[in-house]
């Protein structure tokens, strides 16, 4: 009975949204390279192949400062994120100061759902993997690509949430990488999670079962851009009215932090253009494990299963004291899923921390950092003193 009621409602929403797709303001609309181009930055897409398969796009805005920027984002997110403010972005900011700027995409998003052999609409093989595999095989390989194109000895990262925790699984796993990077800048940069805030915490209570009943069902994939989930979330997230009450208000903010005056209802439209991009069952499976277990490790497959991958019945902590790079941290005080006591349990496993800031604004959470709409007044400046500090 219900699946009827959710197939009328899905046939229904899914022509409605793509006719209201063509109503998205148009930043909604254009893809990143395409905003790139509308912001005066033309934008070279780059395809690179990870050592166990994968096919990712990611993207370059060159520019004669060096050493290169690449700029990492989070989970079920794209390189979108750090284009769709536009001037107020971080992309356009880096580009316009003549900085050469590099994005990442990892496996599973919108831009990554290629493999050599695997077809990510039928083979569940495509889907296992989590941060650990981004961390250790897609993060590298766009690292060396860009070494290797613009012959630079070294880069410099800006990661988001998840693309801090993935850096932190390289450079603790093949620590080599620590030699590749001069300096990594972490906007709400999750390791721990032991100290997430309600809902999330209370979700997290289920995460597992939840997990088992989508793998049962063969649900591997998580918010992909193209569904009717995400259609529908789009369908209700892009009316012109209540959307902003519904989606946010009463929803998303829970999951972020409260900031009303951050993230405007206007903006939303154009949010709903390009999130979410889509990621692994598995990935969230992880995070969801690193929240009950309050530790910094590797996937958890269960006693046997963990015996078999790392010869231990639990699995292991990433070790932090292999993090040599400089790191810089910027935390929000309102952040309820990366907070300031997690983010000061790092900070003590760190071994080169160059550069703690708690956002001035009490009111910061977890999105302003990407999508803030005075990012370019609050937090661009203190990036550019980091970034220019080195390149003197
Ligand atoms: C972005 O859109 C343009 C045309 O609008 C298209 O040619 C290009 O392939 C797209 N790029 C990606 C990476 O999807
Ligand atoms: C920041 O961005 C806003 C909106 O684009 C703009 O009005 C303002 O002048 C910018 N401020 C600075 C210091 O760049």
């Amino acid at each position: 009975m219900t699946q009827i009621f959710f197939l009328i409602f899905v046939s229904i929403c899914l022509p409605t949204y793509s006719l209201l797709r063509n109503t998205l303001p148009e930043d909604g609309r254009l893809n990143f390279t395409a905003l790139g181009a509308k912001y005066g930055h033309p934008v070279e897409e780059h395809e690179v192949t990870t050592e166990d398969g994968y096919i990712l796009t990611f993207f370059h805005i060159k520019g004669k400062i060096k050493p290169p920027v690449f700029i990492i984002h989070g989970i079920a997110d794209t390189a979108d994120t750090f284009i769709i403010r536009g001037k107020t972005s971080l992309v356009i900011a880096l580009a316009d100061a003549g900085h050469d700027v590099w994005l990442a995409n990892y496996r599973g998003n919108k831009y990554g759902r290629r493999h050599l052999k695997l077809n990510p609409d039928k083979d569940l093989k495509f889907w296992d993997f989590s941060l650990h595999e981004v961390g250790y095989y897609d993060l590298p390989a766009m690292i060396d690509y860009i070494l290797q194109h613009t012959g630079e000895k070294k880069i410099q990262t800006i990661g988001h949430s998840q693309g801090v925790t993935t850096q932190f699984v390289l450079l603790s796993k093949r620590p080599e990488y620590n030699e590749k990077i001069e300096i990594m800048v972490g906007l709400a940069p999750v390791a721990f999670l032991s100290d997430v805030r309600f809902p999330v915490s209370l979700i997290a209570q289920f995460g597992p079962m939840l997990g088992e009943v989508f793998k049962a069902i063969g649900v591997e994939e998580t918010f992909p851009e193209k569904s009717s989930t995400t259609a529908l979330v789009r369908f209700i997230c892009s009316q012109d009215v209540f959307s902003y009450e519904m989606c946010f208000l009463l929803f998303g903010f829970h999951f972020v932090g409260f900031d009303t005056k951050r993230f405007e209802p206007s903006f939303l439209k154009v949010l709903m253009g390009h999130y979410p991009g889509g990621t692994s069952r598995k990935n969230f499976m992880h995070v969801n494990q690193l929240v009950l277990s309050k530790r910094f490790c590797e996937f958890d497959y269960g006693p046997k299963g963990n015996l078999e991958h790392y010869g231990y019945i639990v699995p292991p902590d990433y070790n932090l004291h292999k993090v040599t790079t400089k790191v810089a941290l910027f935390v929000g005080e309102n952040d309820v899923l990366c907070t300031i006591k997690d983010v000061d349990m790092l900070r003590t496993n760190l071994p080169n921390v160059v550069h703690y800031h708690v956002m001035e604004d009490k009111v910061w959470n977890h999105i302003d950092f990407t999508l803030g709409n005075d990012m370019n007044v609050t937090l661009f400046p203190h990036i550019f003193k980091l970034l220019n500090k080195l390149n003197k």
